[in-house]
């Protein structure tokens, strides 16, 4: 296992970290793959008192191994009092069977509800400074969804040792597959690292969409030299010197060896390997814009079509071969859908988006086309 400095805390972490966000429905089995994990060499597991029983099996797997391993977790109480955060960190502390947290996350932290609530007279950093000098909290930390700009601009407050973030070499733009999403953060990642802080990642492997990806697609990111997507996803996000550790959700043995295998080569990818890949990343990033840049200046349409939706599903059919995940995206619109988004069929051609695309595309057409490719089952 290769190991990097978590920010400038001299705690040493293993270059894949264990996420227990999403673990094997047998809790017997749950416990074994982070134990072996922790064979491996792993020495860092991420929960969150979100994760349902995750913390509770976290506590079981950790059992009698607790100065091998650290312990991350997280309390989204970010909008309660001090006293109701306290209360779900002292939760957090019991169900884990722990006495200390190592890197203690606000949960999804966004910039203004951090300046409205968190950080006010009255908020829960209030009650920071107190389990800091009680020694429950190692490090405070944050995990964000925001955009780059605003995670940055958490960094700059100077109250965090560390941040989590979506990064990975699939959603190549702030906002797609989540806010601030793939590489799009990749400054606020370097400002991170610039500035001392530790930087752990969620979703190296896009939640698990980019295994999905069919072989002769993977092969031609890095033509011979692949051995497996998950090999490749999370080479891809090592090879960036400032990132400290990807979180990996690992629901079997084997995901857990050949993780760990990965992990514990000296380089993740050589500089030419890189350069490669992110080329062929940005052709697809390039082709994707060429059909839809994402930008929304086409929304609302009257019939409430969700368009950059729909051409979003199509972008991971036609380019990255994800077509069971683009199919999936495409059935959560229609009538049923909560938000009234509402597939290509709602589409009655009166012409009024095609006149706002700053991408001049012709919409009408594309949106049949993507309804021929992602409604059929
Ligand atoms: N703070 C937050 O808001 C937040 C949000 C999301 C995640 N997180 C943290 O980040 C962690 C990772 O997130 P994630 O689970 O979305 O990310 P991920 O690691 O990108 O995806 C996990 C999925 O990848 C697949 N996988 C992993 N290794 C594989 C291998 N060797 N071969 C084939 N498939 C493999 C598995 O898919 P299958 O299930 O199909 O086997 C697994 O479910 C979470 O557990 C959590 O700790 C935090
Ligand atoms: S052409 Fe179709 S998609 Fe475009 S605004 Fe009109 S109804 Fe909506
Ligand atoms: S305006 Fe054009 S490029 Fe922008 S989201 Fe709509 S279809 Fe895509």
């Amino acid at each position: 296992m290769q190991y990097r400095e978590y920010g400038k805390t001299g705690k040493m972490i293993a270059a894949l970290g264990f996420g227990a966000m999403r673990l094997p429905k047998d809790e017997d089995y749950a416990v074994e793959i982070m134990q072996r994990y922790l064979e491996l060499g792993g020495n860092l597991i991420d929960t969150a008192r979100a994760y349902g029983e995750s913390e509770r099996i976290v506590g079981r797997a950790i059992q009698g191994r607790r100065e091998q391993v650290y312990i991350s977790t997280k309390n989204h109480g970010v909008q309660q009092s001090p006293d109701i955060w306290k209360q779900y960190m002292d939760q957090s502390l019991e169900t884990l069977a722990v006495d200390r947290i190592d890197f203690y996350h606000v949960h999804d932290l966004r910039w203004d509800v951090y300046a409205e609530h968190f950080r006010k007279k009255g908020g829960p950093f209030d009650m920071v400074q107190q389990a800091q000098d009680e020694g429950l909290i190692d490090h405070l930390c944050f995990s964000s969804h925001d955009s780059p700009e605003n995670i940055i601009k958490l960094i700059d407050e100077g109250i965090f040792d560390g941040i989590l973030v979506q990064y990975n070499m699939l959603d190549r733009i702030p906002g797609e597959g989540g806010h601030g999403a793939g590489t799009g953060n990749e400054p606020a990642i370097a400002h991170a690292a610039e500035k001392g802080l530790g930087v752990l990642i969620m979703g190296p492997l896009a939640g698990g969409r980019l295994t999905q990806m069919p072989p002769d697609r993977v092969e031609k990111l890095l033509p011979g030299k692949v051995k497996s997507i998950a090999d490749l996803g999370l080479r891809f996000v090592l090879a960036n010197p400032d990132v400290t550790s990807p979180l990996s959700g690992m629901n079997e043995l084997q995901q857990v060896d050949e993780n760990c295998a990965t992990a514990s080569r000296q380089e993740p990818l050589t500089e030419q390997e890189n350069a490669q890949i992110r080329a062929a990343v940005q052709a697809n990033e390039k082709l994707a814009e060429l059909y839809c840049t994402g930008c929304n200046y086409c929304q609302p349409c009257p019939q409430g079509v969700a368009i950059p939706k729909i051409f979003e599903a199509m972008n991971y059919h036609r380019l990255w071969g994800l077509t069971e995940h683009a199919k999936g995206l495409y059935r959560q619109l229609g009538p049923d859908n909560k938000e009234g988004l509402m597939d290509a069929t709602a589409c009655v051609e009166c012409g009024e988006c095609e006149e706002k695309c700053p991408q001049n595309l012709p919409i009408i057409q594309q949106l049949k086309e993507s309804h021929e490719a992602l409604a059929s089952p």
